[in-house]
């Protein structure tokens, strides 16, 4: 989630900032048109896609849960993220039967989600599939089942069009561009991942924390975050010592700590607290597991 980050920078400029991305601007410029152009080779694979009813609910719970429809708007049917001079014009795709282009294939699903990849082999622009790779078979097929079973909205969105700042935070690293360059394209996916309140489902549901508490659960700064964003909490146990199951779940879902303080944002209680209680205490179990480690360790 941490390309995320880039959406609440819109407008918030400053000075010295500035400077620096027109200095970098045009070396800049060149490298992202050019990895942009990149061709990425992804390995076909055939997902099974049955919209029964239970499908389709567990689709539109883990569209909820991981964001899909928070970027790609409540109705599926895309939408302008970011309109700003530097940062650019970020623009998420019509994802119901009523896109421009017709509607996307199971193929074209699985090589968005999981590889970040355009059916003409070019990267998608900020569309995190680093942190959706994972997805088991079942649950990426159970939100293309959600996704198909919505009215079809008719598509009239502007194009994506990356800004100076943007390119500027890509060539320095701080913002995912073009996630497909993060993923390993060749590695298997499990077809199937038995919800259960153990470390094992933990660490599949946890792959959506990773975005901003880092790959090892330590937290601290948040690449490529707006300035307001405070560095993100350490959830190994180092860091949760003041929490237990119960209040760990309980924070997930009212955005308090155990001594009462809130959570500020980007924690963000309405994607958390969708979470069933086996998925929390999933997580939970999952960061009982972790070695200990000093915030922002990564
Ligand atoms: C941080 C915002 C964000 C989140 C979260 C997000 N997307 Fe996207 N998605 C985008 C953007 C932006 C694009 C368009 C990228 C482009 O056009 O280069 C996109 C494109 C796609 C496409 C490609 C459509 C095509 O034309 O090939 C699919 C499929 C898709 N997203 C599915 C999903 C699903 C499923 C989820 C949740 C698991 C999800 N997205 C979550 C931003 C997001
Ligand atoms: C968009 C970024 C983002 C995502 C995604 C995210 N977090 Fe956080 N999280 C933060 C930030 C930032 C803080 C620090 C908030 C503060 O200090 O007020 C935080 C704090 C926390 C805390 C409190 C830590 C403490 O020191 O008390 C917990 C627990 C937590 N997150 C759990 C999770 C879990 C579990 C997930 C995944 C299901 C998750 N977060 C996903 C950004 C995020």
């Amino acid at each position: 989630m941490a390309g995320r980050a880039i959406f609440r920078w819109g407008g918030r400029i400053v000075g010295g900032l500035l400077v620096l991305v027109l200095l970098g601007a045009a070396s800049a410029y060149g490298v992202s048109e050019r990895r942009g152009h990149a061709k990425f080779d992804v390995p076909e694979h055939m997902l099974t896609v049955i919209p029964d009813s239970s499908t389709i609910e567990r689709g539109n719970h883990l569209a909820t849960i991981r964001g899909c429809n928070e970027c790609h708007a409540p109705n599926m049917g895309g939408k302008v993220m970011v309109d700003d001079p530097a940062i650019g014009r970020l623009v998420s795709t019509n994802l119901t039967n009523g896109r421009k282009g017709g509607a996307l294939t199971d193929r074209d699903w699985e090589r968005a989600v999981r590889h970040g990849v355009r059916r003409d082999s070019t990267p998608l622009t900020v569309m995190p599939a680093h942190e959706f790779t994972g997805f088991a078979d079942e649950d990426l097929a159970a939100i293309i089942a959600w996704t198909r079973s919505l009215p079809p909205v008719a598509d009239s969105l502007p194009t994506t069009r990356v800004g100076p700042l943007g390119r500027a935070l890509h060539a320095a690293g701080e913002l995912v561009l073009y996630p497909a360059e993060r993923i390993d394209h060749e590695a298997a996916h499990p077809v199937r991942v038995v919800p259960a309140p153990d470390a094992q489902y933990g660490k599949y549901m946890a792959a959506g924390c990773m975005g901003c508490h880092g790959a090892t659960y330590s937290g601290g700064k948040i690449a490529g975050a707006p300035p307001e964003w405070p560095a993100a909490g350490n959830l190994t146990p180092t860091g949760m010592k003041s929490y237990d199951e119960a209040s760990f779940i309980a924070a997930l879902r009212t955005g308090r700590r155990p001594d009462g303080t809130a959570l500020r944002p980007p924690m963000d209680p309405k994607m958390t607290g969708a979470m069933s209680d086996v998925e929390l205490r999933a997580i939970w179990a999952f960061l009982q597991t972790l070695p200990s480690m000093e915030t922002g360790a990564r």
